[in-house]
């Protein structure tokens, strides 16, 4: 299984979360870790270089700090660029088929804090349907997301955990994430 993670920090160096997630995967040669933000710091995606490289991997992980209840504003770019009318969706738009997707993100909020009645409401789950209607659009597999909470307030063991348990999510078979007892 070849993957490629798709980071979109906007200072990936100065983050706390989101380095420590990433590097936690350094060790994995099959994983390939990509800092989407140093790659384009005019923010002029190579289209065609970037379907190319979505064509080599088995699976994509996009993994972001969480923004406004969304993705940074370069990634949202990324999907509007990359994913064209009759490559990724629409007729002979098959490129993405058979292919797997995961989110990871990180959030300054806590888990209790993201449900219904909390005070931000809804899940992830429910807050992430844009870019899971994304990638089905597009006939790509959306696997369950990799959350990290309280990223801002997590001390450095929780984030090492997490981070550990961030190297796993991204390993695991589709049969092990899709199944309840994860
Ligand atoms: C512009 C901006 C918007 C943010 N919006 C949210 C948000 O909607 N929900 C949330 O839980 N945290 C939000 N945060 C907090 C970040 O998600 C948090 O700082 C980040 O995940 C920490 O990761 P890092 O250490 O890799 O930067 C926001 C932070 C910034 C700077």
């Amino acid at each position: 299984m070849k993957t490629m993670i798709i980071a979109a920090h906007p200072d990936l160096r100065q983050s706390r979360a989101n380095r420590m997630l990433a590097l936690a995967l350094e060790p994995y040669t099959d994983i390939h870790v990509r800092d989407l933000y140093s790659e384009y710091p005019d923010w002029q995606i190579d289209v065609e270089k970037e379907q190319q490289a979505l064509l080599q991997y088995d699976r994509i992980v996009f993994q972001f700090p969480f923004y406004w209840y969304s993705c940074t504003p370069l990634l949202k770019k990324w999907f509007d660029d990359v994913l064209t009318y009759g490559w990724a969706f629409g007729p002979g738009g098959d490129h993405l088929s058979g292919k797997e997707f995961m989110v990871a993100t990180t959030t300054g909020g806590t888990e209790g804090g993201y449900r219904s009645g909390g005070d931000n409401w809804f899940t992830l789950s429910e807050l992430l349907r844009p870019i899971q209607s994304t990638i089905t659009r597009c006939n790509g597999t959306y696997l369950p997301a990799f959350v990290m909470y309280d990223a801002d307030r997590g001390t450095d063991d929780y984030i090492a955990r997490e981070a550990g348990r961030y190297a796993e999510h991204v390993r695991a078979s589709h049969e092990r994430l899709t199944s309840s007892v994860i």
